[in-house]
């Protein structure tokens, strides 16, 4: 029985380094296509050239990034700070809480209709903090439309600039060629010390893992050692089965088509929109995510976007959301105004779409002729409600079709989580 402990808990090791040692061949560019040593792996390229290390961490992006900032506090004891352009996304804020940092919201800047990083207002507050009781500025690529991936190659030359550490939080950026470009690029002209990304969003496993990897083999390291004690190998396992079963090709195959996926979805929520006064915003800076403009459900308080949001998710549209004007959140004691928009006030309320691995032609049409449904269900009910003045129509009894009971069912399943 000791014997078969030993040999499985060696077998878990190698496990652990092999994985290892497959998502390292995942991140690296082909160096010289062929000569790797490892070629009967699972090579995939994905834009980074010089990445020095990285390992499969068994926590999901925010405790990874938290992770990566506990490393990061033994170099720079004086560091109270974590300068971040603001993403609203509550585990990243929460991670920089949890590891006892106090973020410095940055607001992004509207050009047109995105909404990218300030690069002016990262710059001063380096000046007025000093650089020394700043821990890192924390970036991000992937993200919601209509903002956008920061400005990395800026971002990173402000940190080499002041000698301030770099983190980015890549959780669904592996996928693209772009994000990943702009972690190769910010590399090389200023300064990257750590990306991390999601295990679940990039290659389709179960929830609970992260690649960290990093331009210095000895940082990227040391991260790996702060991990405390043991850790569970399914994550490995789990991406280990998947590429092995994919290989190389069929990975970089998915990679395309998502690519293409994102064109087809972008042209088909272009015309939907138009098709109902509604726009596309421009976010060209933005691989992954689209948004559509819902100004004409803006009115009343917002309640027909949320509505409409309510209406999409009890029909398992998963990947859409909506996002009304003027909600007010507080994560972790912070109060962001316009909460899940990135800004204060953003001009108008939208949906959200997606064009994430393994989507398919078929999702995507799914998705728009039921996003095409509900926006008829509710357009239908906005223009009642407004000709019936002082009647609530979500409470009317009888006549109602399939589509309508759903929407009620809706309005009390949001009601009872308000
Ligand atoms: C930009 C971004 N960062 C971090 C996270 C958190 O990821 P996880 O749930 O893997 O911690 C998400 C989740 O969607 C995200 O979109």
């Amino acid at each position: 029985m000791a014997g078969m402990k030993v040999h499985l808990s060696s077998f878990c090791m190698s496990l652990q380094s092999w994985i290892a040692t497959i998502s390292w061949v995942i991140v690296v560019w082909e160096k010289g296509k062929g000569e790797w040593p490892l070629r009967w792996l699972p090579v995939v390229t994905t834009g980074v050239h010089s990445v020095a290390n990285c390992f499969v961490v068994p926590m999901a992006t925010g405790m990874s990034l938290t992770l990566c900032f506990l490393t990061l506090r033994h170099k720079r004891p004086k560091a109270k700070y974590i300068i971040w352009p603001r993403i609203d996304q509550k585990s990243c804020f929460k991670s920089m809480v949890t590891a006892g940092f106090e973020p410095v919201v940055i607001e992004n800047v509207l050009e047109g209709d995105e909404l990218r990083t300030d690069l002016n207002a990262v710059e001063a507050k380096v000046q007025e903090l000093g650089p020394d009781r700043i821990l890192c500025i924390h970036s991000t690529t992937s993200c919601f439309a209509p903002r956008v991936p920061d400005r990395l190659e800026e971002l990173a030359v402000i940190c080499a600039n002041y000698d301030i550490p770099h983190v980015v939080n890549n959780a669904y950026g592996l996928q693209s060629s772009k994000c990943m470009h702009l972690i190769q690029q910010g590399a090389r002209v200023g300064r990257i010390d750590v990306f991390v990304q999601s295990l679940d969003k990039n290659f389709m496993v179960p929830v609970g893992g992260a690649i960290i990897a990093g331009f210095n083999d000895s940082f990227i390291q040391e991260i790996s050692k702060m991990y405390p004690g043991r850790a569970s190998a399914s994550p490995s396992l789990d991406v280990l089965i998947t590429l092995l079963s994919l290989g190389c090709n069929g990975y970089k195959k998915l990679l395309k088509e998502r690519k293409e996926m994102f064109v087809y979805l972008s042209t088909e929520l272009k015309k939907l929109a138009e098709a109902h006064n509604e726009r596309l915003l421009q976010t060209p800076h933005n691989p992954i995510s689209l948004a559509m403009t819902l100004r004409t459900l803006g009115g009343q308080h917002g309640k027909a976007v949320t509505q409409l949001g309510s209406m999409l998710f009890t029909r398992q549209v998963s990947g859409a959301r909506v996002v009304p004007l003027g909600s007010v959140q507080t994560v972790s004691g912070y109060t962001f105004q316009g909460f899940m928009s990135h800004t204060d006030n953003y001009p108008c309320a939208y949906l959200n779409a997606a064009a994430a691995i393994g989507m398919k032609t078929q999702d995507v049409d799914l998705f728009i002729k039921r996003l095409e449904k509900c926006l008829n269900t509710v357009e239908k009910e906005q223009n009642k409600a407004s000709v019936v003045s002082g009647v609530d129509n979500y409470n009317r009894a009888g006549d109602v079709d399939i589509e309508e009971m759903a929407l009620k069912l809706d309005s009390v399943l949001g009601d009872k989580h308000q």
